[in-house]
């Protein structure tokens, strides 16, 4: 009798080594200044990465990054507009060599963009909401593929939301840039596949960050009683531990996905 491994009866090892852990990757998120991108990266960091916080608002990303150094964790900051192509390819470009490489790239910079259809604002808000949730991530993604490439375990991660699967009054062009996200994440997820690089998307409900800030506490109970199986609003941690494990190494099988978290309310019927 030949002996095998604990645990198996192949005599193939019980578990390969594919890395459980983002220590030592190179990460960088946009619109980490706030938010679901700040709980990103100081979650990144915590972990061991070394993270790139980029925000439109450049003092937003310092703080940040005051924040993450002050604990022991590495991390530079970039003021960095999504929207402005030659900023992007730029500081893509710096921050790659600041850190010696890149190995995660996190697409999360976004705002609210409402407007029924017929009001006379709606053309500028259409036009806005694509530019930064939509073309903003084409942009970095694109500055990013060498780095990506070069990288043992590219991963990008794409922030969609519940408004990527489903719409609401008001918000068709929010809800037509989540929904392109979708799209997006799938077929690059799909032509990227023989290169190693995984594509994917997390779908957040309600989460209590600046973009919500303005809605009243009472109004924020009621819906998620009403819409919410888990009844509240998330934390923005709670998006960026499902973050956190589509850009791990041993996420390698997964691509394509769009990852809700949205505390059930897109599976909701009653
Ligand atoms: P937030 O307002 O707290 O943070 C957004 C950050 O993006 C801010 O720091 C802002 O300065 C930055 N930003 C805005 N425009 C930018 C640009 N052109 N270039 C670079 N950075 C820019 O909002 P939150 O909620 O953390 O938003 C993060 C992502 O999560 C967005 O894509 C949003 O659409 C998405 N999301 C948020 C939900 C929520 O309930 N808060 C639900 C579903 C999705």
């Amino acid at each position: 009798m030949t002996e095998t491994p604990a645990g198996s009866s192949s005599g193939r090892p019980r578990l390969t080594r594919l890395s459980r852990s983002v220590a030592g990757r190179r990460v960088l998120v946009t619109g980490a200044g706030s938010g679901i991108g700040r709980a990103t990266a100081h979650l990144f960091a915590d972990e061991g990465a070394m993270v790139a916080v980029t925000d439109v608002d450049g003092d937003r990303a310092e703080a940040v990054v005051a924040e993450i150094v002050a604990v022991g964790g590495a991390a530079t900051a970039w003021e960095l507009d999504v929207a402005d192509g030659a900023a992007v390819d730029r500081v893509v470009s710096e921050a790659t060599e600041a850190m010696g490489g890149l190995d995660v790239l996190v697409n999360n910079a976004g705002i609210p963009a409402g407007a029924a259809i017929d009001d006379p604002a709606y053309a500028e808000s259409w036009g806005r909401a694509l530019d930064v949730m939509l073309t903003g991530m084409t942009r970095t993604i694109r500055a990013a593929m060498e780095h990506l490439r070069a990288s043992e375990a590219g991963r990008i991660v794409n922030v969609s939301s519940t408004e990527g699967v489903g719409g609401s009054p008001s918000s068709s062009p929010y809800t037509a840039a989540k929904h392109g996200v979708v799209g997006l994440t799938r077929a690059l997820a799909v032509e990227l596949g023989e290169s190693g690089i995984t594509v994917n998307a997390v779908g957040p409900g309600p989460i209590e960050t600046g973009m919500t800030a303005a809605i009243p506490d009472e109004a924020k109970r009621k819906f998620a009683r009403r819409r919410v199986p888990v009844r509240r609003y998330a934390e923005p941690e709670e998006v960026a531990h499902g973050i956190l494990h589509l850009a791990l190494p041993a996420s390698s099988y997964v691509t394509g996905h769009l990852l809700m978290v949205d505390g059930g309310m897109t599976v909701k019927n009653n």
